[in-house]
């Protein structure tokens, strides 16, 4: 996506032994970037979230790979090392299904090769993760802009209104993202658009990056505290809900960031469509009850009892603490939304209903 007038993704390759992010914990105060040349410095990055969102970390853990079959290509004990720094990758973040995904498949492409190749199977297995997930990401905009047109034409031209939670913007991907794929494609469409942006505590990525992305690209967008959905749905204001989903399960549950689910049951009371957009990539076969078997991250209790932000008065970044000095807090980053909340999954080749059925029936070639 463009960022004053040049266009960006979150991830590339800047040199053979560089890889260069976006480095999202200065947004939305400073637009800079960050080098990352070795796997325990692309691990710290996604464990300090530098970089974040499911498929942006799926594409970060196989350019992990890529830098870590650098560093041990001529070892003897190759494979262990790779084996070592892909379990160090993997523990960063345990939501996420994408980040195992790609880190299968990484070693599936580096499996049997010559080791004289193993640097050039690895980096075009990353770099080709990294373009699929772009591709993928402007696909699920197409699929989701005929949901958004609809809506329009029943509304005769007044603006679409969604509502969103977290970031799952270009931010969270490569490029164009999941749930909001379809909102830049229908206002690139000229198709008038409003967007309730969800500030999304503790992080608060609503605020800083769904908020920094819409306006870089002009979308209408206003920012809400995390309680207002329910409001907004029962006076009829939201017309569709999208979120992402950092892993989905076998039979449509979606886990997502921490008070998606409470959305889901407040646009189910209300009428209101709730849509998970989200890749091949996030979906964890594996699992069918998404409340009971998926991992919820636990991060510190810091991030609830402090809030960053800018300091107009001194011009700097500025934390402050929001509660009593020893008040103790959790800080869940996921919740799980049933597949009976959902009322459709939007991937890369078009819309399942929210069911073990509708996926297969999606992924039919590859689950059979
Ligand atoms: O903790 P994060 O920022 O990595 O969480 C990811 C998210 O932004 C959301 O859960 C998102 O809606 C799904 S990831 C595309």
């Amino acid at each position: 996506m463009n960022v004053d007038g040049k266009h960006y993704r979150t991830i590339w390759l800047e040199a053979p032994d560089c890889v260069r992010i976006i480095d999202q914990a200065l947004l939305p105060h400073r637009f800079g970037f960050m080098d990352l040349r070795t796997p325990d410095e692309m691990g710290a990055a996604i464990r300090n979230m530098n970089l974040r969102g499911a498929g942006l970390i799926g594409c970060a853990a196989g350019w992990g790979v890529y830098l870590a079959v650098r560093r041990h290509a001529d070892a003897p004990d190759f494979a262990e090392r790779i084996a070592a720094d892909s379990a160090a990758l993997l523990a960063t973040r345990p939501t996420a299904r994408n980040l195992a995904w790609a880190l299968e498949r990484m070693h599936e492409a580096l499996a049997g090769g010559a080791p004289q190749d193993r640097i050039e199977t690895a980096r075009r297995e990353a770099q080709a993760i990294t373009d699929e997930d772009a591709e993928f990401s402007r696909r699920m905009g197409q699929h989701g802009l005929e949901l958004i047109r609809g809506i329009a034409k029943r509304k005769n031209g007044a603006p679409v209104n969604v509502l969103t939670h977290c970031n799952a913007g270009w931010l969270a991907f490569v490029d164009h993202g999941t749930a909001l794929a379809p909102v830049y494609a229908a206002f690139d469409a000229g198709i008038p658009v409003h967007v309730w942006i969800d500030e999304t505590r503790p992080r608060n990525q609503g605020a800083s990056l769904t908020a920094w992305e819409l306006g870089h690209h002009g979308v209408p967008h206003t920012l809400i505290p995390d309680n207002t959905g329910g409001h907004l749905m029962q006076h009829g204001l939201v017309d569709v809900v999208f979120v992402g989903s950092d892993r989905t399960t076998a039979a449509g549950d979606v886990a997502n960031k921490i008070g998606t689910y409470l959305k889901a049951l407040a646009a189910h009371d209300n009428g209101v469509p709730f849509y998970a957009v989200l890749p091949f990539s996030t979906i964890d076969w594996t699992i069918a009850d998404g409340v009971r078997d998926i991992v919820i991250e636990e991060r510190g209790s810091e991030e609830v009892r402090f809030m960053t932000g800018w300091d107009d008065a001194t011009n700097r970044l500025a934390t402050v603490r929001i509660c009593p000095e020893k008040t103790p807090a959790a800080n869940y980053g996921f919740d799980v939304t049933p597949a009976r909340l959902v009322a459709g999954i939007i991937t890369e080749r078009g819309i399942a209903p929210a069911s073990r059925e509708g996926l297969r029936a999606l992924y039919a070639d590859l689950h059979p």
